[in-house]
């Protein structure tokens, strides 16, 4: 039960409520998108050069051999809408080519850092002179209605696997919700992660420098630095887990020792016995006809799937 601080408090905050049942909860549990502080960002960063983190080097190897191709399907006079842009680093691969097919093109990124956002502008703006850039600074996840208000061919980007951290039935509501602001002729390309051997998926989630691991544990942090909470972080340690069943690769702090942990500003008592866990990331893998049933039920049809030699990350295009 809730005391009436602890309700007060959560009433006003969303973040807030969900630290407080996820914590309350058994399992415990933590959202994903806690990681993202600057600190969080910042390690994300690291992780996408690091050697055993084949995704981003991947999805951009495809987007660098195969942007004409795809620009060709996506059909002409499109203007570029990105979902959860950030600083839009791999986009610049397919405005280039967009930029070599028509001499102007407006982009639209969309996330919820202003900051991101800022950089990707004044980057892109120098890069491309033919290019305006229209930030919009959202959430995609609840949909951005003023997508419906942008005329002309639309080629939704959402690179990147970040449909990979939500669950399956979240990420169809989520891409439904942008589907209903798209019409006829415009389509979607979607960036994710294909089902592999463990011995290649672990390695990428627990890497031997540890930035995953500082990566997971900022998350603790970030609850001692924001909610006053007193975690002994350097006792949880970071666990990745390959969960053929759902296929996806699951990330978990698991207390090293019992301890007790109290987070003032929830007014929250907790406890961990050695070895108990937080879950704090699914990273979803896919196989085709996951891909296929997800774009399905969001109401998109798959028209065509790119991706690297060894078949380890997939780029498809959707259509309405
Ligand atoms: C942002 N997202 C696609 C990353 C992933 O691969 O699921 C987040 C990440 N978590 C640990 N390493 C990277």
């Amino acid at each position: 039960m809730a005391t009436s601080k602890q309700l007060q408090f959560l009433a006003n905050d969303a973040i807030a409520l969900e630290v407080f049942e996820g914590l309350s909860a058994t399992p415990k549990r933590l959202p994903s998108k806690l990681f993202y502080d600057h600190i969080g960002s910042a390690l994300f960063e690291q992780i996408t050069e690091l050697p055993e983190y084949y995704l981003t080097r991947t999805e951009r190897s495809i987007l660098e051999s195969f942007a004409g191709d795809i620009l060709q399907h996506a059909g002409t006079s499109l203007t570029l809408v990105e979902l959860g842009a950030g600083t839009a680093s791999k986009t610049c691969i397919l405005i280039e080519e967009l930029l070599r097919r028509q001499s102007r093109a407006l982009f639209y990124p969309i996330d919820v850092s202003p900051s991101a956002l800022q950089e990707a502008e004044a980057q892109l703006g120098r890069q491309f002179p033919g290019l305006r850039v229209n930030p919009i600074v959202a959430d995609y996840t609840g949909g951005v209605p003023a997508l419906s208000r942008i005329s002309g061919r639309k080629l939704v980007l959402y690179i990147g696997s970040s449909i990979g951290n939500f669950e399956p039935d979240e990420s169809v509501r989520i891409l439904r919700r942008i589907r209903r602001t798209l019409r006829a002729g415009d389509a979607l390309l979607l960036g994710a992660d294909f089902a592999k051997s463990p011995k290649i998926l672990l390695p990428a989630y627990d890497d031997s420098q540890g930035v995953t691991a500082r990566f997971n544990q900022n998350i603790l942090a970030r609850l001692n630095r924001e909610l006053d909470a007193d975690f002994a972080v350097d006792r949880f340690r970071h666990v990745a887990l390959w969960n053929r069943r759902q296929s996806r690769i699951e990330a978990h702090l698991e207390s090293t020792t019992s301890q007790t942990a109290f987070i003032s500003a929830l007014d929250l008592d907790l406890s961990f016995a050695p070895g108990e866990r937080i879950h704090t990331e699914n990273s979803y893998k896919y196989t085709d006809a996951m891909i296929e049933s997800i774009l399905r039920d969001s109401g998109f049809t798959l028209e065509h799937t790119w991706c690297d030699r060894k078949k380890w990350f997939g780029v498809h295009l959707a259509r309405v």
